[in-house]
């Protein structure tokens, strides 16, 4: 067996593969091309076009991350290999983190806090009760169930939404056009934890955005595609008059790192994290990887991502 591996520690997935399967030969896309030529696996995130391009006889792609949008759109994907993805492999628990933070960051008032803080303004707000902060979460995938449940357990009403039907306990699942709508129309907090596909880019764009009930806050961690950037500025207002959406909490962009004349950094009403709202957690998808290949290698392929769907 031969897997080639391509991300930022390469050096450390070898050495774990490496250690799972020791008569299999593991490398590096650093390694010279007649090594990395007819590999069975490629374990990979954003491979660059010539390593998918050289392989012939590739059993299985597994992609290292939770997000496909990536490895779908290199041309050089082959159609007839599946495609794996890393699925929660420990990711979930700190997203989940992430969205309750930023839930909290408007709930609690702190993005109004912080602006007083500037004027040294000293006025307590009134704090809503939950009961009236409903949750918005779209997409329920491995990561978006579990971000839901937990703002579920920590007290929020949570609307989530996907594209068919789910049952998940504790939360109002919608799914379709009208289950969009629905959860829109109620959302204090709109979560987007959906993955980035023809059906999703631009799902959020000023006519949903306005769905909204006025002072709605939105946080973003699932792929910069899925919002219309222009769209939302417009919806957070200019300067100190604020606009419908009282803020928004955003890790990911459609151009990433984030440009630095992008209007959004200086937004008086966004604050900005760079893509880290869930790092992988290299041990949790390492045995993640390790149960696949072993799932291959006994003539089973492990779960495929479906391309038409996109995720
Ligand atoms: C990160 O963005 C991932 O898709 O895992």
């Amino acid at each position: 067996m031969k897997i080639v591996v391509h991300n930022d520690n390469p050096d450390r997935w070898c050495r774990a593969l490496q250690a799972a399967f020791p008569r299999a030969t593991v490398v590096t896309a650093e390694a010279p091309a007649e090594v990395r030529r007819g590999a069975d696996y490629l374990a990979v995130w954003q491979p660059p076009e010539w390593l998918l391009a050289e392989q012939t006889q590739l059993k299985g792609i597994i992609n290292l991350g939770a997000g496909v949008d990536a490895l779908l759109d290199n041309p050089e994907l082959p159609a007839d290999v599946p495609v794996i993805k890393l699925r929660d492999a420990g990711m979930a628990a700190p997203m989940a983190d992430y969205v309750l933070y930023g839930v909290l960051h408007f709930y609690r008032g702190f993005d109004g806090y912080d602006h007083q803080q500037q004027q040294a303004r000293w006025a307590p707000q009134p704090l809503p009760d939950k009961a009236d902060w409903p949750v918005g979460v779209l997409g329920l995938g491995a990561i978006g169930r579990h971000v839901a449940q937990a703002l579920a357990e920590a007290g929020f009403p949570v609307l989530g939404w996907s594209r068919s039907a789910k049952h998940l306990d504790g939360v109002d699942c919608r799914h379709g056009e009208d289950g969009l709508d629905a959860v829109l129309a109620q959302a204090q907090s709109l979560v987007t934890l959906l993955p980035d596909t023809a059906d999703t880019r631009g799902l959020i764009n000023a006519e949903r955005l306005a769905k909204l009930p006025p002072g709605a806050s939105l946080i973003n961690p699932g792929r910069g595609a899925l919002i219309d950037e222009s769209a939302l500025l417009d919806a957070l207002g200019d300067g100190d008059t604020p606009g419908h959406l009282r803020g928004a909490l955003l890790d990911v962009f459609s151009t990433e790192p984030l440009p630095d004349d992008n209007p959004l950094w200086q937004h008086p009403r966004v604050w900005i994290t760079p893509h880290t709202s869930a790092p992988t957690p290299l041990d949790g998808a390492i045995d993640q990887v390790i149960r696949y290949l072993h799932s291959f290698e006994a003539g089973k392929t492990p779960t495929a991502v479906n391309p038409d769907a996109g995720y």
